[in-house]
């Protein structure tokens, strides 16, 4: 397992354009639907993780395991500071938000505690693809460059650690049916949240549905999030044999930097 190093990104959002995604409002609408997720969504990951912790002995995985709690808390930190700026923008993001969070909080305490570290295992799969994505598809290329800066970042540590709560799955209970039962929990929620927080940020654009539809066909090219992301993580999951690392993404984040003189932010001391 490489190692898995918490940076610290010092970057000035305060002058991302409303539109960062290609100037387009709908594109920027459904990467903001998942942005306005990270903050809540990663201390999930990380509270869903560390209740096994003690159960862990190989001194590896414990240091990977420390190594993504860090690099989490920091995005999760990251994004509480877009949100800002997207309220600074004039969306109104709140009452979204303190719904998510009252939602999900529900959901995680009516949860077992095995379970949600199945759902965590899953969406850290789909955060991975994600972030293949967003180097290889060149998703990057057409943002705003603080926001570029952000994900890039955010991508790069996803891809270093996304085998660490898989790991810890297959240590705590390797069942195949609990891994499943991760997968559809976390499709559904995570599928079914991202829609929500889109279309409450697409209705404040007042486009319609036509509009919308329009809007993103001046995209230089479609994103299709439900196939490449969702409908690939599943059939991956869903073989018996998987493991995160059979996705050989190492390189990617580092390759696309260099192509783009872009390097990653330093490592960080500071507690997350
Ligand atoms: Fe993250
Ligand atoms: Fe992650």
């Amino acid at each position: 397992m490489s190692q898995i190093i918490p940076r610290h990104l010092d970057v000035d959002f305060s002058q991302v354009p409303r539109h960062w995604m290609a100037g387009s409002p709908t594109a920027t609408a459904i990467a903001n639907g998942v942005n306005l997720l990270f903050p809540h969504g990663e201390r999930f990951f990380v509270r869903s993780v560390k209740r096994y912790l003690d159960q862990i002995e190989d001194p590896e995985l414990r240091a990977a395991i420390k190594g993504f709690f860090g690099q989490e808390g920091r995005h999760a930190h990251a994004h509480d500071e877009f949100n800002a700026i997207m309220r600074a923008q004039g969306f109104e993001i709140d009452r979204f938000l303190t719904s998510y969070k009252k939602l999900s909080s529900w959901l995680e305490a009516h949860t077992p505690p095995k379970l949600n570290l199945a759902v965590t295992a899953a969406a850290e799969l789909f955060t991975a693809i994600l972030a293949e994505g967003a180097f290889t598809q060149r998703v990057l290329d057409n943002a705003a460059p603080e926001v570029r800066a952000l994900l890039a970042w955010h991508a790069a540590e996803e891809i270093e650690h996304k085998a660490v709560a898989f790991d810890v799955l297959q240590r705590v209970d390797p069942s195949y049916a609990l891994r499943i039962a991760g997968l559809a929990y976390a499709t559904i929620t995570l599928g079914g949240f991202w829609l929500w927080g889109a279309v409450t940020l697409l209705r404040q654009e007042r486009l319609g549905v036509l509009g919308g539809w329009r809007d993103l066909g001046r995209m230089p090219r479609r994103d299709p999030i439900v196939r490449r992301v969702f409908l690939r993580g599943i059939r991956q999951y869903l073989a018996r044999d998987f493991h995160p690392s059979h996705n050989a993404t190492d390189n990617i984040a580092a390759e696309w930097m260099a192509e783009r003189g872009m390097s990653m932010p330093g490592a960080s001391s500071e507690a997350a």
